[in-house]
């Protein structure tokens, strides 16, 4: 069975992360051009590293839940799988999905990296910096290492999801928990579903994907994901 699984800030949501644009979600009280871009790391460094920090902290402080537990459970379970996730905390990889089985598109919010050199450095189990670390290389300000509005994806990342999807259409693919913003979202989901296989959309609310899916389950993650993945793993 070929599987391509793509998640969204919706599965973290039972963890107690807030999604963005949901109820409650960090863009309906932020402005994410003063959080969430290059400028405004720029104009105010010190603004957007609390804000990272403060979330970095709240991801800590959480567990992964059943969705996350559920999509580990398949990739152990499937030859050929891979997860695209958007999501820049480490809730799918402390469920236990590989690495290799994994693509971060957006990054991943325990790594900082230097604004202007290649240094890069993971603190995730390191005390906090109140203030915003200068690059040990070349001292300049050290920065989130996620992707923010306006800028590439990471071209290593990028080619690893096009060789997935080279290796042909998929038997079926999961969305789960995304409003499917993002153009290159819609367009992978469609490329690896084009063949004849499931797509199944996991949200309780519509997006861009509900009118090409095969399956729609207007559930929360956590509720629906156990049941979808034991159901594929039988299925093989
Ligand atoms: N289970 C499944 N889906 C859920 C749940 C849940 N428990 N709770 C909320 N959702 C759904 C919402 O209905 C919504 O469609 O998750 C989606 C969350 O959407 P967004 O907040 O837009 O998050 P996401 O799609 O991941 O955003 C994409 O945009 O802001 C940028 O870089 C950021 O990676 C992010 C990207």
């Amino acid at each position: 069975m070929r599987v391509l699984v793509l998640t969204g800030a919706g599965v973290s949501a039972e963890s107690g992360i807030p999604t963005f644009r949901g109820k409650n979600g960090y863009w309906r009280n932020l402005d994410p051009t003063k959080l969430a871009t290059p400028e405004a790391f720029a104009r105010d460094p010190q603004l957007v590293w609390d804000w990272y920090r403060e979330r970095r902290e709240r991801i800590r402080n959480a567990q992964p839940n059943a969705a996350h537990e559920a999509i580990a459970r398949l990739a152990k379970q499937t030859e050929e799988f891979l997860l695209v996730t958007q999501n820049v905390d480490d809730l799918h990889a402390r469920a236990g999905l590989p690495g290799e089985k994994m693509v971060q598109i957006h990054g991943d919010i325990f790594i900082t990296r230097c604004s202007r050199c290649t240094f890069e450095h993971d603190h995730e189990h390191e005390p906090e910096h109140e203030s915003v670390p200068n690059c040990p290389q070349c001292d300049a300000l050290m920065r989130p290492g996620v992707v923010w509005f306006g800028e590439q994806l990471s071209r290593r990342e990028l080619q690893r999801v096009e060789s997935y999807l080279d290796g042909g259409a998929c038997d079926a693919v999961i969305v789960a928990g995304t409003t499917a913003t993002l153009g290159y979202i819609v367009d992978w989901t469609l490329s690896a579903s084009h063949g004849g296989g499931e797509l199944i959309e996991v949200n309780p609310e519509e997006t861009p994907l509900s009118r090409f899916a095969t399956r729609l389950v207007r559930e929360p993650a956590a509720i629906a994901l156990p049941r979808i993945v034991d159901g594929l793993i039988r299925s093989r």
